[in-house]
Order: C-alpha cells, then structure tokens, then sequence
C-alpha cells in the first residue's frame, strides 16, 4: 500500500492557501489529491477558505458568514502572501468541483464548522458533489463530530472522517455514533498504539501536516493511508526514497 498524499489547502507553501494557483501547483507537483477547507457566505454559498476570519488570508475584514459571495469575490486572497499573488481570488466550492471534475485528483473537503455550526452546509456541499459527479473521489471530514453523523445520513456511499487534534479516548464509539470511514489524525497524537486501534477496527488513517523530511519517512513507515502536505514535492520525492 502506498500512502496518498494530499496537498495541505494546495501546495500551500509556496503558493496562497487555498487559491487557484496552490490548487494548480499541487497537480502539477503530481499530488494525489487535494485538500481544502469550506465555509458558508451570508447567502450560504460554500466558499474555501481556512479561517471563519477573513483578515489572515484575505485584505478584507470581519466574519465569512457575514459577506455575500458576490462581495467576498472581490477580495484580494494572494497579496499577502506575496505580489507575485496579487489578484488571486477566493474560490467557491462549485469552481472549484468544475475544475476538479477535469483531472484525476482525489479530494479532501474539509467542512470548517466547528467553531461555526454553519447550518444546512452539508446539504450545500452534497449537492455540489453529486452536481459535479467526484463523489468516489471524494473524502468528507471534519472537527465537528455531528455534522459527520449528519452528513453519513445524506449519503452513506461518500467517505467521511472524524478529524481530531488528540487521540480519542473512545475511539470505536467515536466511530459507531458518527459512521465515519476514516480518521484523520494531528501528527503529533501519531503513536503505534492508535495505529494498531485503527488496524483492529479497519479503519484507514491520514495524518496533517506533514512537512519535514523526517515527519515524512515516520508518516510512511507508519503506513498510514493518507497525509496531509503544504510541500507535495517534497512528500512525493521522499515516498519514491521510501519505498526504493
Ligand atoms: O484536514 C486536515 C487539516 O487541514 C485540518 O486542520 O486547521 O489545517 O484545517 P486545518
Ligand atoms: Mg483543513
């Protein structure tokens, strides 16, 4: 088996988290799949972006949830992180899919509503998986144990997973209530103990954010299913010393 590599909200190091263009890098850098992160506008579109803020990653201000979509794609998501950027805007869940649905990238979309229990975003983002046919490519996850449980309803046939900073103290409760697939794992609760936990219960286990050559080679001996990566190069370039 050989551990799939995500890119972190694109190839997010050397371009603009979650833009087109660290979308782009990553596919060309030949990563396996993408991960990125949804929120709701005011008129309830999914918009990808990591913070419910837009102040980090955006020269606008204030909550997501607070701006139409027509209003948020005004802003300008690449200047910060560098001029070369500038212009790069933010991506609603829908362009993104079309642009998906025209390669062979897996992806990984992360519903950020734990801190904001965006209402009916499982919905939103159900209809624009089935609209753009990549439900089999297509993991769903998120902090928020619920929405897990809610989405599992929607459709039983499109992986979810439980995302989580620690070991869970329970973790096949965890999976009984919420009918997740898969965890996925902060690097830093990684142990053999959990690995072994998932293996009795068949659960696959993906790990963020995987970054340093020597994080990389534990990642692969661990055999986990999946990494999450801001550098896919570098993964890729370290899974093909791994596995020779
Ligand atoms: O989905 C993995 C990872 O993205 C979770 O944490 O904060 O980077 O969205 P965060
Ligand atoms: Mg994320």
């Amino acid at each position: 088996m050989q551990t799939f590599i995500f890119a972190h909200r694109g190839a997010s190091k050397l371009a603009p988290e979650n833009t087109m263009a660290a979308f782009t890098l990553a596919q060309k850098m030949g990563a396996d799949g993408i991960e990125t992160d949804v929120q709701l506008t005011k008129d309830q579109v999914p918009i990808l972006i990591h913070d419910e803020t837009l102040h980090r990653t955006t020269n606008g201000t204030g909550y997501v949830k607070d701006y139409t979509f027509e209003e948020l794609k005004k802003l300008d998501a690449g200047k910060w992180f560098s001029e070369k950027y500038a212009g790069e805007r933010l991506l609603g869940l829908e362009e993104f899919l079309e642009w998906v649905s025209s390669t062979s990238l897996s992806l990984n979309i992360e519903l950020k509503n734990n801190i904001i229990d965006y209402k009916d975003i499982e919905d939103n983002v159900l209809e624009l998986i089935k609209h753009y046919g990549v439900a089999e490519r297509t993991i769903i996850s998120s902090f928020n144990p619920n929405s897990i449980k809610r989405f599992k309803r929607l459709s039983k046939e499109i992986e979810c997973a439980c995302l989580t900073s620690r070991r869970p103290k329970d973790l096949k409760s965890l999976i009984e209530q919420t009918k997740a697939n898969a965890l996925h794992i902060n690097y830093n609760a990684l142990s053999k103990g959990l690995m072994k936990e998932a293996k009795r219960l068949h659960l696959p286990v993906r790990t963020y954010t995987v970054n340093r050559p020597s994080r990389l080679m534990r990642a692969y001996k661990l055999m986990l299913d999946g990494i999450f990566t801001d550098v896919p190069h570098s993964a890729i370039e370290y899974r093909e010393l791994y596995l020779h």
